[in-house]
């Protein structure tokens, strides 16, 4: 994830004229941006250029990017009515935007080279629509998920049936495989990662099998309830690297396969440090089947394009 983005000089150079909400819009541009990555990596898949945060529009919640202070959402939900008068989001018809960028780029990419589909898990779009934008502590949203468990459970249920038939749309217009981003889950506790989250993600997920191609279950900071984690559904379960990736793996089991997971932080360090950490990881893959070699979160912007590139090479067998 964040494949593409500012550590990029050709995404910088389109974000010169364009906001990133102009990118999203724009079918066009979406596209490219979601080319460049592959033409400049030589990686083996695409990812669509979106964001997760896309569908806070139809459902009026209001979305900005303010530049270096992420996204703002002018509208943010924390009561019961409000929940219930979030509208029901129809892909067709309120995201067709993203719909057309994932033809555009389908059309656009070499046959071998599959583009891949997401949306966020209901978690981690619950985080922002309480919060209403990034938090370190998630303050506003554990309030409500104790102090309203209906309201709560209401909110999750909604978000699980918008990104489930999301995805489902996205893989009609042309996605060949599916992820479910819920980049800060690692906030609960296991527990409270059974009780207020699991059943929602397991109805996204359930819901975007539908669509009958691969989806990736992605989440950072999931190594206290990796279990669970993976049990709530997906193909493939992406790891990050505060769990080693072959413990993982054990501890997901076989009948899945694993998308991970190196330290992002390691495309920073000297190249012996980069490629010792690239080979451990491939080693405890050990040649299984089904490992796909990624990083546990998205580039960092500070990252030179040619240590991307040499991982690309390395993991390739160059
Ligand atoms: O190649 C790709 O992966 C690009 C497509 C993509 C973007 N966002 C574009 C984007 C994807 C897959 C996402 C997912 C996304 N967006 C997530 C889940 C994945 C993750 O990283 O955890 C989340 C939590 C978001 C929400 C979001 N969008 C935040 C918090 C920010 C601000 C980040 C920052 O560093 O300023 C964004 C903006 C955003 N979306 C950027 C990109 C490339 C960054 C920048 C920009 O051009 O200003």
């Amino acid at each position: 994830m964040r494949q593409a983005g500012r550590y990029m000089p050709e995404y910088r150079k389109l974000r010169e004229q364009h906001s990133i909400l102009d990118l999203c819009h724009t079918p066009e541009l979406a596209a490219q941006v979601t080319l460049q990555p592959v033409e400049r990596l030589g990686v083996d898949a695409a990812i669509l250029f979106a964001d997760i945060l896309l569908p806070f529009e139809p459902l009026g919640l209001g979305l900005s990017f303010a530049a270096g202070e992420g996204p703002h959402i002018a509208n943010p939900v924390t009561r019961q009515a409000e929940v219930e008068r979030l509208p029901t989001v129809d892909p067709e018809a309120d995201l067709g935007y993203v719909l057309d960028a994932v033809r555009l780029a389908r059309a656009a990419l070499p046959a071998d080279v599959p583009l891949i589909g997401f949306a966020g898990a209901p978690f981690t779009l619950a985080s922002y629509a309480i919060e209403g934008g990034s938090t370190r502590t998630f303050t506003r949203t554990k309030t409500l998920m104790y102090q309203a468990p209906d309201t709560w459970h209401l909110l999750l249920g909604k978000l699980a049936d918008l990104v489930g038939r999301y995805v489902v749309a996205q893989a009609r217009a042309g996605a060949q495989a599916l992820q479910l981003f819920d980049s800060w889950v690692g906030c609960l506790s296991p527990a409270d990662y059974r009780t207020y989250v699991l059943p929602h993600s397991r109805r996204a997920l359930a819901l975007a099998a539908e669509a009958g191609v691969p989806i990736i279950h992605f989440g950072t900071g999931t190594a206290p309830f990796l279990e669970d984690f993976a049990g709530a559904g997906g193909d493939v379960i992406g790891v990050d690297w505060r769990v080693s990736l072959d413990e993982a793996w054990r501890r997901i089991g076989d009948a899945h396969a694993v998308q991970g997971n190196l330290d992002p932080a390691a495309l920073l360090a000297p190249a012996a440090e980069r490629d010792r950490q690239v080979k451990d990881i491939l080693a405890r893959a050990a040649g299984r089947p089904g490992h796909i070699f990624n990083l546990g979160h998205g580039v960092l912007p500070e990252t030179a394009v040619a240590a991307v590139r040499a991982v690309v090479e390395l993991v390739h067998g160059g």
